[in-house]
């Protein structure tokens, strides 16, 4: 597909856009055209003269002038996008992508706006071939590849009950808070529109588990697990969707395989914190005043600063009980770097990028709504290991 762009970045301007935007002048190919954009030309400008690479192009969009969206996905071919929060504004570039046969990936980690775009553009995308990818940052790039290199390393053919925990110490920046406040304070609608869409994934030609496989999500409850040192608790959190809907759509998970999915609290007194927290936050992004007030923690387009990042870091331990019932065995593997919020998620969006624009090796699954995993696969997480994330295997034991 010949276009102006191989790579366009939405949202350049904002907190992640503009560590995204530093990674991929950083690390393209020579020879790949890059263009970055947003809505305000001074702010596009300024970048890229802190960028200083004359070759990226500059393309002025805006979510509220559906013309400019449509041009931006005509011009590449691959979009990114960074604009958030997704709900408010993410549709029309993914629906100028689905329209152009653009690729397109996303941080989203707004489970909502993933279903919603499932039911409005996977069609379309499936018959203009452009590949939707959301999530492409810390949810859940580490979680979702992290479980295919897991299972990867098993033998094939055997029944497999996966469960992951995520563990971070970084911080948020504005943009984060006002997607997950606005995700907390619209909890009920996502539970419908997620309902919509396993109703309709389930019959869908290309959603259709193949005969003699199981694919759910295993039962979790709150318990401590010395393998990660301390407390764990589940959490509803989109990672574990993608990392299911990959193993539904790829026998490579095995014919039997479950996923339960925990952060790591590591101490009893955390836990308890989180679970009295949980409700009190809930309750506050109901309401506009007291949603308002949340916000003023961070304004969008602030974030944690270059120290701060810098002691951040990030590790998802995964353990996989497999084997036949006689001879059971426990594979304990993990994926693990810097801070995950922002530098490494630029990472893993730009090489998500970069592989889309440039790698002749990656999965054969046409256009519509992909998983990262199931779009990406190992071609990713050979980028990402070359990048500097761990994917580790650190023990198997009968
Ligand atoms: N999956 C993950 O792990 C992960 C990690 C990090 C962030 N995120 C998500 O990424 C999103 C961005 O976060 P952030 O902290 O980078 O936010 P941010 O700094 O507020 O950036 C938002 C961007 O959207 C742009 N924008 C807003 N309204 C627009 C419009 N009408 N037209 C065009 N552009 C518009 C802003 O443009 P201006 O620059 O002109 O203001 C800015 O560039 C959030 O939804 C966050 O939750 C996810």
């Amino acid at each position: 597909m010949e276009r102006r762009f191989d790579i366009a970045l939405f949202g350049a301007t904002g907190f992640t856009g503009a560590l995204t935007a530093e990674y991929l002048v950083a690390n393209a190919p020579p020879g790949a055209k890059l263009a970055l954009a947003g809505r305000s030309p001074q702010k596009l400008e300024a970048l890229a003269a802190r960028l200083g690479d004359p070759a990226v192009g500059l393309v002025v969009a805006d979510v509220s002038d559906p013309e400019s969206i449509r041009a931006l996905a005509q011009s590449t071919r691959v979009a990114i996008s960074t604009v958030g929060p997704f709900l408010t504004h993410g549709e029309p570039l993914v629906a100028a992508c689905a329209a152009a046969g653009t690729d397109y990936l996303d941080i989203s980690g707004e489970s909502e706006f993933v279903d919603l775009m499932y039911l409005r553009y996977h069609e379309q995308a499936r018959e203009s071939g452009a590949r939707l990818v959301h999530s492409c940052g810390y949810e859940s790039i580490p979680f979702d590849l992290g479980a295919l290199f897991t299972v990867s390393q098993l033998a094939a053919g055997e029944p497999v009950a996966l469960a992951g925990f995520g563990q971070s110490n970084g911080s948020i920046s504005g943009g984060t808070l006002r997607s997950a406040v606005n995700a907390l304070a619209r909890f009920q609608e996502a539970g419908r529109v997620s309902r919509q869409r396993r109703a309709i994934e389930r019959h869908a030609p290309d959603g259709v588990i193949a005969e003699g496989r199981t694919v759910r999500s295993a039962q979790a409850r709150p318990h401590r697990e010395s393998l990660v040192g301390g407390w764990v608790v589940p959490a509803p959190l989109i990672d574990a969707r993608h990392v299911l809907r990959s193993a539904r759509l790829d026998s490579a998970y095995g014919p039997e395989f479950t996923y339960a999915h925990y952060v790591v609290t590591r101490r009893l007194g955390r836990t308890i914190a989180l679970y009295a927290g949980l409700p009190v936050l809930l309750t506050l992004a109901q309401f506009g005043p007291t949603r308002r007030l949340v916000l003023t923690y961070r304004r969008a387009g602030e974030g944690p600063s270059a120290e701060r990042r810098a002691r951040s870091r990030f590790k998802v331990t995964f353990i996989a009980d497999h084997g036949s019932p006689r001879r059971r065995r426990r594979l304990v593997t993990s994926v693990s770097g810097g801070d995950p919020g922002y530098d490494e998620t630029a990472k893993m969006l730009a090489e998500s990028a970069f592989a889309l624009a440039f790698d002749d090796d990656l999965p054969a699954r046409g256009g519509g709504q992909l998983t990262p995993a199931l779009a990406l696969g190992h071609p990713l997480i050979r980028r990402l290991q070359r990048a500097g994330i761990r994917f580790e295997v650190l023990s198997d034991e009968v």
